[in-house]
């Protein structure tokens, strides 16, 4: 929920902004898991590199990064307003996903604590860098008079249940995901510095490092269960997630064409690269990844993003909404079948290229 901070100069000087993004599909989600199975998770098979990331959470690297500086001491109003909305919204989002990964991990550290201390520690470490994260974010916010009500956002946010295998296989890629968005926008900033109009991108170095570590302690979780890696089933759940968090991506990143666009980034450029990214840092942790050089691999995607903006038309109408669904049928019968044609083409065995390097 979003709150305008009460500032009688600027109280209703900026409608627009002060109601709660809605909630959909696309919104940043809040899970919850079976703290029991997750407890009992045996790691006796990667106990070296459970070890060596726990040691990397513990050296604490950001410890003195997130701290506001001297470049966060002045006025925005020169941020023009189509910019602002933009970067309000990308604010929002980020600082959503940033307090629901703490949210999730500061649950799995209080009840694995008395079970298994260690998974216990390494969940607090990681809960402690999105409490970071999310806190600095809702800082920026301020700068622009507005703030996340995170105690409300606890409390009235429906949680989806997860069992333990799907939240290591969806936690794993939005941990890989975040690192290559982070790193892709402070990376072309850095040559376009002419586009940085605001110093918060100026901390995503060391910011994404942090995800980067998340995702590597995800890496470990995953491969001490074999199952996950082994089976047929790990196989076609790996697949299942890379393709619902690309499309996700793919829709989200479309839906937000302006934001990125104020930075002097190309949507479609920027989600290619990230997706491209994201799939192959997989192919280190999971059993098959997806082929994202197939020629018709980004056409799909984009058809289904494209449909999406052709519903969210339908769905602004007035009309009833037996006659929403009918007209919105078509395009959901195209992303449905553009979705199965790349869940089921040929993919890339992660497995047999281990295999080869060994
Ligand atoms: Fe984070
Ligand atoms: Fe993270």
């Amino acid at each position: 929920m979003v709150n305008t901070i009460q500032n009688p100069e600027t109280q209703g000087l900026r409608p627009g902004i002060k109601n709660p993004v809605q909630e959909t599909l696309l919104t940043p989600r809040f899970y919850t898991t079976d703290f029991d199975a997750m407890a009992n998770i045996n790691l006796s098979t990667c106990e070296e590199e459970f070890s060596a990331v726990l040691q990397e959470l513990r050296a604490d690297y950001n410890r003195h990064h997130f701290v506001r500086d001297e470049q966060f001491d002045q006025s925005w109003e020169q941020i023009d307003e189509r910019t602002r909305l933009a970067f309000v919204d990308f604010l929002e989002r980020s600082c959503t996903s940033e307090f629901s990964g703490f949210l999730l991990f500061k649950e799995l550290s209080r009840q694995l604590k008395n079970r298994n201390p260690l998974l216990s520690e390494a969940f607090h470490l990681l809960a402690r860098d999105e409490a970071r994260h999310a806190g600095f974010i809702n800082k920026a916010m301020s700068d622009f008079n507005l703030s996340l009500d995170l105690g409300y956002l606890t409390k009235n946010r429906t949680y989806t249940f997860f069992k333990p295998e799907w939240i290591i296989f969806a936690v794993y890629l939005s941990e890989k995901i975040g690192y290559w968005r982070y790193i892709t926008v402070f990376r072309h900033l850095e040559k376009h510095p002419e586009h940085e109009y605001y110093p918060l991108f100026r901390y995503f170095e060391n910011w994404c490092q942090d995800e980067n570590r998340h995702g590597d302690f995800f890496k470990v979780l995953l491969r001490s269960q074999p199952n996950m890696w082994q089976s047929w089933k790990g196989r076609l759940w790996a697949r299942f997630f890379l393709l619902t968090v690309f499309a996700t991506h793919t829709l989200t990143v479309n839906e937000r064409e302006d934001f990125y666009e104020t930075l002097g980034l190309d949507a479609k450029e920027y989600n290619r690269h990230v997706v491209r990214k994201t799939n192959e840092t997989s192919l280190r942790a999971f059993p098959e990844v997806l082929d994202t050089e197939h020629p018709d691999f980004f056409r799909r995607l984009e058809q289904c993003s494209e449909n999406n903006v052709k519903n969210q038309k339908i769905d602004a109408t007035e009309k009833p909404k037996w006659v929403k669904f009918l007209l919105k049928l078509p395009t959901n019968c195209s992303t449905l079948w553009h979705l199965l044609r790349i869940y089921l083409a040929k993919p890339i065995d992660a497995e047999a290229l281990r295999a080869e390097v060994h």
